[in-house]
């Protein structure tokens, strides 16, 4: 079964892009969002990505029409029916996530694939809540989604190989690179990203360095596009918080607890550039 129109739960910074890339390889997309606030403000994101690809001269105006007609929102799941696959890229919380599953495979044809663009659950507790867990892998995405190439591509004791080669031929259709991943939590990427970063502030806490000189000695020290600080501006506070807590929740291991001084920043609402102000202020 080739994968040719594709549903994306949630329209915010990862489900927007999904929507967008898949829209943009010609897949007949359909996003929902919770409410016609968050969805319109999701659109929005997506217009203003194509509008600057046109202007950078990266689309054709055409190319940028025919993508957003193959787009459209939701805010009921009805409009999943007929999709071959559908990607997840709600909240970063099991209960939700479990609620939506469930919601979803209500409508969903019975042979369309279920994806999870979880950055930590593990998928195996997922593809469980999914009743379909056979037909359910992780495809975990990287921010901005429209320029990051990778995809990591998890797969469970239950997944069946077939759906494996679908999602890894639909990652290639999109122009990504999948890679294999385990099921462990924070699968290759975020394993290693997020003891990194989470270590960028306890050298802050302890005074090794200024932000910005943490961040320019790893930008220039090791060629990396941004330093910690500026990526945990641009993921997100809050969802690192998130993220570094299941981690710690599943390994109980140190490196993956959060530092005093991100949880007092996430409490503070300094959340980074979504929120207009994390390590740095943006205006
Ligand atoms: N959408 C589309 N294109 C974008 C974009 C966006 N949101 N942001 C940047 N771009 C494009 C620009 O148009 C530009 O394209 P061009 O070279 O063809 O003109 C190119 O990306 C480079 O952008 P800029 O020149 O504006 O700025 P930079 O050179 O600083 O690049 C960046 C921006 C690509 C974001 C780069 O800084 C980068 O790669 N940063 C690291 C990002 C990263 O590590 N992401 C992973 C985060 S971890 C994660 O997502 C996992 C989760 O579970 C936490």
């Amino acid at each position: 079964m080739a994968i040719r129109k594709v549903g994306v739960l949630g329209c915010g910074l990862m489900g927007s892009g999904i929507a967008e890339v898949a829209a943009k390889a010609g897949m007949a997309t359909v996003v929902r969002e919770v409410n016609q606030a968050l969805l319109d403000k999701g659109m929005a994101k997506i217009q203003g990505s194509l509008a600057k690809a046109v202007e950078k001269g990266k689309l054709t105006a055409d190319e940028r029409d025919a993508t957003m007609a193959r787009l459209s929102g939701t805010t009921g799941f009805e409009g999943l029916a007929d999709c071959d696959l559908v990607v997840e890229a709600i909240v970063e919380n099991l209960d939700e996530k479990k609620a939506t599953y469930s919601a979803l495979a209500q409508v969903a044809k019975p042979q369309a694939i279920f994806a999870s663009n979880t950055s930590s659950l593990t998928v195996t507790q997922l593809a469980m809540a999914s009743g379909r867990p056979e037909r359910f892998v992780g495809l975990h995405f990287f921010n901005p989604v429209p320029v990051m190439k990778l995809v990591e591509v998890v797969k469970t004791l239950l997944t069946d190989e077939t759906v494996l080669a679908e999602v890894n031929d639909f990652c290639r259709a999109i122009g990504k690179t999948p890679v294999a991943c385990k099921d462990n939590s924070g699968f290759i990427v975020n394993r290693l990203l997020v003891p990194y970063i989470l270590d960028a502030i306890r050298a802050l806490e302890e005074g090794v360095g200024t932000v910005a000189d943490i961040d320019e000695a790893m930008k220039l020290g090791c060629g990396y596009p941004m330093g910690p600080f500026t990526l945990l501006d641009f993921v997100g506070l809050d969802t690192t918080y998130y993220i570094a807590n299941i981690m710690f929740e599943e390994y109980r291991e140190k490196r993956f607890a959060p530092p005093p001084l991100l949880k007092q920043m996430v409490q503070a609402g300094r959340f980074g550039r979504k929120s207009g102000r994390g390590f740095y202020e943006y205006k």
